[in-house]
């Protein structure tokens, strides 16, 4: 994976929006909209701010040092299957997020930027299929 690619993105995003976190959203509900309800108490939309945040401090992770980012996403799964969000959503957030990300980049938006977070798509889905490693 062209994780420069990755990072550039995420720039580009950080430059041309301010908050990009209602688009990630709009695209995540609009393929998956049972899962909009989940989020019915987070009125101020913090709670979903903040996922947004450790979902791409994990990507940092997963792409340099990938001290956490694997175990952690377990983790996470464990926690969200609680309140009722299944394993295959979690690839499917990242999804959302290339998607909102692409549409903020608008023409800097490159197919080396596109094909990474495709990649990582994928990767998120093996991680959470595979099974935890026990230590
Ligand atoms: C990389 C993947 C994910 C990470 C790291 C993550 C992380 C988090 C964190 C840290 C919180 C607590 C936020 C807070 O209360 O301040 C949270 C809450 C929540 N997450 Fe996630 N999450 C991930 C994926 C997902 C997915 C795919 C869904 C499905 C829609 C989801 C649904 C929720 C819901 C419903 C809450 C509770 C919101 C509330 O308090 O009302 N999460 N998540």
């Amino acid at each position: 994976m062209d994780a420069q690619a990755i990072l550039d993105s995420l720039d580009l995003v950080a430059e041309r929006s301010e908050d990009p976190a209602p688009q990630v959203y709009e695209r995540l509900f609009a393929r998956y909209p049972e899962t909009e309800a989940l989020f019915i108490g987070d009125k101020r939309g913090a709670a979903r701010g903040q996922m947004l945040r450790q979902a791409i401090d994990t990507l940092l992770d997963y792409l340099g040092p990938n001290a956490f980012a694997a175990n952690f996403l377990r983790a996470e799964l464990r926690n969200h299957d609680d309140i009722g969000v299944p394993a295959e959503i979690f690839p499917a957030f990242y999804q959302a997020m290339a998607e909102a990300f692409a549409d903020i980049a608008g023409e800097a938006w490159t197919p080396a930027m596109q094909a990474s977070w495709d990649e990582l798509t994928a990767e998120v889905e093996q991680i959470v299929q595979a099974p935890a490693q026990t230590i």
